[in-house]
């Protein structure tokens, strides 16, 4: 080792005492200094254990030297003794103070030991502590080794050890004699620790100096290199003359930060005021740390709280936008996060979740803060504070800040007086083109109001690490200096990441084709990527004419997005002539035009494709390209020629406005009536939205006034706006939101239709999210009616009084435009807007909420909205109804629809059936199997998405599912009997066929669907009828489940009973054990005879079960070979479940299961000896053992006392949050009845009609029913019918007979009101469970629910109210049983074929419901009469695909052609009409469905009776719909039987 040279150092005073030492290499002038000032006996060396190995033994070689050199009298006396602390901040406690001061003592130190702490701020915290009480205090010297330590701990003199209850809680103050800053321990400080301390280095500059924040902005790879780079100079940074660049650099960002710390202590020791301002960040970081430590650190923390710090100083109108990118980016240049939804910080943290609430409540009691008043320091410039101390600021603005969503409150203010100037953010677009042209010229050119947001930002981030540009601010950042480099660019050190930023990834890919193989270092390439979102969107044919060019481009992940991958070649980009596809996106156009001038070759690039799309966007290119120097030829044909040459960087140029952005404020003075002007938009702008004004606003009923550079909207009054019938947008394709906002508030003075189409916006459709789909949709959630055109979007203008703010928000799909226009949409609905994800606007206008509130005077609150549920898988064959549910599904858990089919589409942008004939089907499935993997990483929570029916017939997809299945969320296989799916599809022919038939392909594909699934779900008839309410209690694995045990010795005398014992079931059981013929064991033959007498007596599922005599049942054990042989017999005989014993022989049952099919496994164990403890071991090994073999899991034990069943449930409970298969638990005996009815699947039950019980203690349905409601688990809901007049109703009856004979404590009541209002109270009251609409409220109830089902929607009315409850809220949802009452009533008497005719007589709402039913039960031709013809129009407008024929008369001639053979009439009995007997002429008879019941035998019923019709009364329909209703409020199969009689009798009772 070299002789070491006398180092050069820096000094800063701190409390007018230079002792602060800034160098390298300092440990010997450090010695040397203390001691010959500060002499002592002993000297203690404290350090950490990741440092001791690193440095110690140098130090103590060091200290030696020193002494020697020094020539100490007391030389031999010295000593230094070192000791070790384990490192982390669980070290910084009492307990190791204790250690270290029980050290000392041992060691004899007294009053003269002096101290050195060397380490981290744990270390320096902890000894500073220790050197503060040890002896009443001796002296101690900091050596801060962590960046953290050098800037912040080790300066200021607080010392403090934590407890549980707190950080800090206990110290004092300790000023140390000196502090060594050596720089030379950050070489091997861990690259984290070392960013953590660049937060408070950031810190620091943002609140005290402009130029050292510069400094950092621009040096930030020469100070990671300065610290990262190892030097093999010996000493070097030592001395000035061995000093890098880099190394001065870093001394000097460091020494600013640690000087402005030391004056500000110097001035304000004790933290009076101005040492708060160190807290910038704090406030906010401190509450997140509070949460999120240990998996994030301090600086990391802090980074955030800074964000939201400046955030807010930006709400309330301190500072500017650009002082918040510049903040942000520097953040993250340093690999700081900004916040907390960033992948890194939730990789990191995990399941840990800062809620808004749980902030707050940790800044009300940090000790800086004093309750309400928070204090936070305001940035009011880049290094400038509002005040020289923290600012109070209120809560509400805090809390809207933090809050991840925003309510928007209806506009108040008065509307005459408002007249509001604003200007808008600069362009995106011309920002973006800007940027590159000037990186890409030569020279200086100054950027004025150039944006700042995300997607600049990374475009200009992206240029940097191309080496293509030098950036710097002026004019408090007004102006961005762009210095140009000509063109030459190299291959980035890492991956370009563009986030969701669309336009920077399209211009970027040609800029990087630039970088020519002699400037790149070998080998080397250039990756392009973005987030999940972006990874989506297309770039195929962009790619595709640069790859025709002769550049070499790679897609990494999927065909047609990113990331791809660029190789320089030897000639870079080529040129010469280009063809390129234009009918998607204008931005690949620009991006190639925007890099030609620097290609090899001078390019001609011909535009193919149908149409080229959004050439207001071309040309903008075209005249910005010519200000920079570079003209193009347009030629006929759409080709362009581009010389080749340089940009010319002009030295001044001005951004435009964006026109997109200056929608939203316009569009508020629209829809509010109050005035905008825009000073900076005008008739000459470059952008093709500034006609939104004139094309939209004035035609919709707003003053326009445009001059060359400024735009003044007055909107009309609220609520005047008209409708727009036609209005092709697409030169400003992305104003659509703003203006479909509008015309859902666009009404007609006469009653006419209120409908805007806007058309010519297909590209729409793959921009940040799918925008026409989504407006459609959330339109819909405010009851607005929109719907998809191919290329565009209708919607039908409604009032505002009706508009209804989702409860669960407006989700914005990171799109910003959605944000934003609905926040327009906003100023008027009645209750507020939630909208969610409003950080989203930062792409484009990142002070959005604050200009909404301050400039537009709009109020806003702060919503803490979210929260995350797994997403859904739905499969199951082609027409089940997968769609139709999984949207009704997702609306109802508040999660996004998608199909995998329609995503698919989108993505490649092809039909599938075109795809299938292009590629074949094995490319398909690979395709989809690809698309559904990478779903499943972009969509994991909070969507449904539905498969198409073939996606289980390719392996690695079956896998892909099944995994999914086991490990994450559901996957739910949707069932539907397979003849009703034929007849479904077959009625639309226009799908594509499957070229087998659909039976055998049902066949093979039923293993591989319960083999994917872990939840099945027969829509029509396991459960009753399958309403969205019990899909989502199976889902959520909530709903309670029953089977009755049939205990009898032959079953058929009791099948007349069926219909009694099976209320309120959902499978029965076959007990085979307790079945005797002739009294002796039964034959095979025998227990078939049984199975299928069960079967035709019943449809619900069938449970087949031999209990042995050791599990407590009748079968003997000796037995195994035949009980495995029924066993096997029932699975070949259909049975939906069957039981098996898990002590039975492991081959057998292994056997068993490979034979299964579809039947489902129970797996079961009894212990009859009560020795089994639910808290011991025994149980979780056949717990296991049944998880094994089972895919229901049933273990029985046994109660001695009621604590028993406590035990059980806590052991389902945990074993619940582990495994996903359903449990059977029980207790048997009286004292185990409390876990029947807690008991969630399959629970057993009795009926009092049953010969025996099937185990003691078991309980009948009614029962478990009022034990939930005695046990607060069932609480009693009110149900109503309202309608007036309805004295005479029958629907009283039926639903009370029902909750009756359920045990359910609900009631049913009357509610007659002339006016619909009346009804409010009664459906706000909590207690209010649901209720039957009547007329005349089933439409002018609408405005008063949350939302409405599909098949409300299509007919037109609503009958029925459900009450739905979850985390996000109550929710009040229109459903129409009208339709279901017809639709099973005919379904069992008929069969349909696409021959079957159907007639609907009458045009009022009933019929509405007639030819809904008729349509979904398979029907293409639907007959329709009613005396005015004009209602017939309506309703085939209303329903044009339905196959709707018009009738002039009964006897019409189409009649006489094909008659019908199912008649449904929704006229009154009393209206006089003549019934001819043709309408019977079918020769297969039919069915015929009166609406009427009043009398009872109808006209028509009596002459199609002579006919051999089957007739179905009136009072029958009424009755249908009813058990429908008694089914989607209770979950619960009705007792049809009973309340059958119940109302007969009644209606006896009234009519007769
Ligand atoms: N007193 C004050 O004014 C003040 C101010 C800010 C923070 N703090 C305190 O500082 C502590 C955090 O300090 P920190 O971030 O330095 O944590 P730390 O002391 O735990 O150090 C971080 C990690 O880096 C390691 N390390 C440190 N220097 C190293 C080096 N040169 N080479 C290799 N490894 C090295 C440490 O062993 C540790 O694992 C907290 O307890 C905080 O409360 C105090
Ligand atoms: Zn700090």
């Amino acid at each position: 080792m070299g002789e070491q040279p006398e180092p050069d150092v820096f000094k800063v005073s701190v409390l007018n005492e230079e002792s602060i030492i800034l160098g390298f290499h300092l440990t010997k002038i450090m010695f040397r200094d203390i001691l010959s000032n500060f002499p002592s006996s002993t000297y203690v060396l404290i350090t950490d254990k990741n440092i001791a190995p690193i440095y110690l033994s140098r130090i103590i070689d060091n200290f030696r030297e020193v002494i020697s050199e020094m020539s100490l009298d007391n030389a031999s006396k010295l000593r230094l003794i070192t000791y070790l602390v384990s490192p982390g901040e669980q070290s910084k406690s009492r307990d190791t103070k204790a250690e270290i001061e029980d050290f000392l003592l041992s060691k004899a130190c007294g009053r003269d030991t002096c101290i050195f702490a060397m380490g981290g701020g744990v270390i320096g915290d902890l000894v500073g502590f220790v050197a503060a009480t040890f002896m009443r205090g001796v002296p101690f010297v900091q050596v801060p080794t962590s960046l953290l330590a050098m800037v912040d701990s080790s300066i200021g003199g607080k010392t403090a050890v934590d407890t549980p209850h707190g950080k800090n809680l206990i110290g004092s103050f300790w000023q140390p004699k000196r502090i060594y800053i050596d720089l030379t321990f950050l070489e091997t400080l861990p690259e984290r620790e070392f960013t953590n301390g660049m937060a408070e280095v950031i810190k620091t500059a943002a609140i005290s100096s402009e130029s050292e924040f510069i400094n950092l902005e621009n040096g930030v790879s020469n100070i990671r290199e300065a610290v990262f780079s190892k030097s093999n100079i010996q000493f070097q940074g030592a001395t000035l003359a061995t000093r890098t660049p880099s190394q001065s650099l870093l001394l000097s960002v460091i020494m600013a930060s640690a000087k402005f710390k030391a004056d500000v202590v110097t001035h304000d020791e004790r933290e009076s005021g101005l040492r708060g301002l160190l807290n910038f960040g704090h406030t906010i970081g401190h509450a997140i740390e509070a949460i999120l430590s240990p998996e994030l650190l301090h600086g990391e923390c802090v980074s955030i709280g800074m964000m939201k710090e400046a955030e807010i100083a930006r709400n309330l109108g301190y500072l500017n936008q650009v002082a918040v990118s510049r903040l942000c980016k520097v953040l993250q240049d340093y690999g700081l996060p900004v916040s907390l939804d960033e992948k890194k910080v939730k990789d990191l943290v995990g399941k840990k979740f800062c809620t808004v609430d749980k902030l707050m409540e940790i800044m009300k009691v940090d000790k800086k803060n004093q309750g309400d008043q928070k204090k936070i320091v305001m940035l009011s410039s880049i290094g400038n504070t509002y005040e020289k101390k923290a600012t109070i600021v209120s809560d509400s603005v805090i809390r809207k800040i933090l809050s991840p969503a925003i309510k928007v409150l209806p506009f108040t203010s008065n509307i005459s007086s408002t007249h509001v100037t604003m200007t808008t953010p600069g362009s995106k677009s011309i920002s973006n083109r800007a940027l590159i042209l000037a990186a890409l010229g030569n020279g200086t050119c100054r950027l004025k109001g150039p944006l700042y947001s995300d997607d600049t930002q990374v475009m200009m981030v992206a240029l940097q690490k191309l080496k293509g540009a030098k950036f710097e601010w002026e004019n408090d950042g007004e102006t961005l200096v762009v210095t140009g480099g000509g063109g030459s660019l190299q291959v980035p050190d890492d991956e370009l990441y563009l986030g969701n930023a669309g336009t920077a990834s399209r211009f970027l890919t040609t800029v990087c084709t630039l970088i020519s193989a002699e400037t790149a270092n070998q080998k080397k390439c250039t990756i392009l990527t973005g987030n999940a979102r972006m990874k989506q969107r297309p770039i195929g044919p962009l790619v595709m004419a640069l790859q025709e060019n002769g550049s070499q481009i790679r897609y990494v992940e999927n065909e047609g997005s990113l990331p791809i991958e660029i190789t320089p070649s030897q000639n870079k980009f080529k040129g010469g002539k280009m063809n390129l596809s234009a009918s998607i996106s204008s931005q690949y156009v620009t991006s190639i035009l925007l890099s030609a001038p620097y290609a090899s070759e001078p390019v001609t690039l011909s535009l193919t494709g149908d149409k080229v799309i959004s050439q207001p966007y071309i040309d903008m290119t075209i005249a910005m390209m010519e200000s920079f120097g570079i003209k193009i030829e347009r030629l006929e044909g759409n080709i362009y020629r581009i010389p080749q040459g340089k940009y010319t960087n002009p030295s001044e140029y001005v951004i435009e406005s964006d026109t997109s952005s200056a929608t939203y404020p316009l569009a508020v003075a629209a829809i509010t009536g109050i005035t905008c002007t825009l000073p900076n938009i005008g008739t000459t702008s470059l952008q093709g939205d500034a006609a939104f004004a004139v094309k939209v606003l004035e035609p919709m009923g707003c003053t326009v006034t445009q001059t060359e550079t400024s735009t003044t909207v007055q909107g009309p009054p609220i609520g005047s706006l008209r409708p727009l019938p036609n209005i092709d947008m697409e030169t400003m394709t992305d104003a659509f939101l703003t203006a479909s906002v509008l015309a859902a508030v666009a009404l007609n003075n006469e009653e006419k239709e209120c409908i805007t189409r806007i058309t010519g916006i297909a590209n729409q459709r793959v921009k940040e999210c799918n925008r026409i789909s989504v407006m459609v949709h959330e339109l819909n959630k405010f009851g607005v009616i929109a719907s998809e055109l191919p290329d565009g979007i209708q919607i039908h203008g409604s009032k505002i009084q009706f508009l209804k703010g989702p409860v669960d928000g407006v989700k914005c799909h990171d799109d910003h435009r959605i944000a934003m226009s609905f926040s327009v949409l906003g100023c008027v609905v009645p209750d507020g807007t939630i909208i969610r994800e409003k950080k989203c606007v930062e792409k484009t206008w990142p002070e959005w909420w604050d200009d909404f509130e301050s400039k537009l005077k709009m109020n806003t609150v702060g919503i803490d909205s979210e929260s995350h549920h797994d997403s859904i898988i739905f499969i199951g064959m082609r027409g089940v109804g997968k769609t139709t549910l999984g949207r009704e599904v997702a609306n109802a858990l508040n999660q996004e629809f998608l199909d995998l089919d329609q995503h698919f589409e989108a993505i490649l942008s092809t039909p599938i059936p075109n795809f299938i004939e292009e590629h074949g089907w094995d490319a398909f499935r690979a395709k989809e199997f690809e698309i559904l993997r990478s779903l499943l990483n972009t969509h994991a929570s909070d969507y449904i998405i539905t498969c198409g029916g073939g996606v289980v017939e390719y392996p690695p997809s079956r896998e892909l599912l099944k995994q999914y299945s086991q490990n994450h969320g559901d996957v739910v296989h949707i069932v539907r009997d397979i003849n009703d799916v034929i007849r479904y599809l077959n009625r639309d022919a226009s799908r594509p066929s499957l070229s087998e038939d659909l039976l055998h392909v049902w066949n093979r594909r039923k293993p591989f669907y319960n083999e994917c699934s872990n939840i099945d779900i027969n829509t029509i008839n396991t459960f009753g009828r399958m309403t969205v309410e019990n899909l989502v209690e199976i889902i959520r694995k909530t709903r309670r489940t029953f089977f009755i045990s049939l205990t009898f010795p032959d079953i058929t005398p009791a099948l007349k009973i069926m219909p009694t014992i099976t209320h309120g079931v959902d499978a029965i059981e076959l007990r085979v054990d307790l079945l005797s013929e002739n009294g002796d064991i039964p034959s095979v033959e025998y227990i078939c005879g049984q199975l299928a007498s069960l079967r035709r007596s019943s449809s619900l599922p069938i449970i087949f079960t031999v209990r042995s005599q050791s599990q407590g049942g009748k079968y003997p054990d000796t037995q195994e070979t035949e009980y495995f042989n029924l066993l096997e017999q029932a699975i070949k005989n259909g049975c939906e479940y069957v039981d098996v014993e898990i002590h039975k022989s492991p081959t057998l049952i292994e056997n068993l299961i490979k034979m299964k099919g579809d039947t489902k496994i129970i797996a079961s164990w009894h212990d009859l000896t009560g020795t089994m403890k639910w808290d011991g071991e025994e149980v979780r090994r056949k717990f296991r053992a049944a998880h094994n073999i089972g895919d229901i899991i049933k273990i029985v034990g046994r109660a001695k006392c009621l604590s028993d069943n406590f035990r059980l449930r806590e052991f389902v409970e945990w074993q619940q949050q582990h495994i996903k298969k359903p449990i059977i638990a029980i207790n048997m005996d009286v004292e185990g009845q409390l876990s029947r009815i807690l008991n969630q699947t399959f629970t057993p039950v009795t009926h009092p009609l049953l010969p025996l019980k099937a185990a003691p203690g078991q309980l009948s349905v009614a029962e478990i029913h009022k034990g939930l409601h005695l046990i607060g688990q069932l609480p009693k809901k009110k149900f109503y019918l309202f309608g007036n007049p309805i004295v005479h109703s029958m629907s009283p009856t039926i639903h009370n007979t029902g909750f009756e004979i359920l045990g359910l404590p609900h009631h049913y009541d009357l509610f007659e009101s002339e006016n619909v209002e009346a009804v409010k109270p009664i459906i706000e009251d909590i207690e209010f469970g649901g209720a039957s609409v009547t007329i005349p409220h089933k439409i002018s109830i609408i405005p008063f629910l949350d939302q409405i089902s599909v098949h409300s929607k299509s007919i037109g009315a609503v009958n029925t109210i459900i009450v739905t409850e979850n985390e996000t809220g109550r929710k009040l949802i229109g459903e129409n049983t009208d339709w279901l009452g017809i639709f099973y009533s005919i379904k069992p008497l008929i069969e349909i074929n696409s021959e079957t005719v159907g007639l609907v007589i009458g045009g009022g709402g009933t019929s509405r419901a007639g030819i809904y039913a008729l349509h979904q039960l398979g029907l293409q031709t639907i007959y329709l009469y009613n005396r005015t013809q004009a209602k017939i129009e309506e309703l085939k407008n209303q329903f044009p695909k339905y196959g709707i024929v018009g009738l002039s008369s009964l006897s019409d001639e189409q009649i006489k052609q094909k008659p019908p053979q199912i008649i449904v009439s929704t006229i009154p009995a009393t209206s006089n009409i003549e019934i001819p007997y043709e309408l019977f002429a079918s020769g297969k008879g039919g069915v015929i469905v009166e609406m009427a019941y009043k009398p009872r035998r109808t006209q028509l019923l009596e002459k199609g009776a002579e006919k051999g019709w089957i007739g179905v009364e009136g009072i029958q329909v009424l009755i249908e719909q009813g058990l429908c209703q008694f089914e989607e409020w209770t979950g619960r199969r009705a007792p049809r039987n009973i309340i059958e009689e119940n109302v007969y009798r009644k209606y006896n009772n009234i009519y007769s």
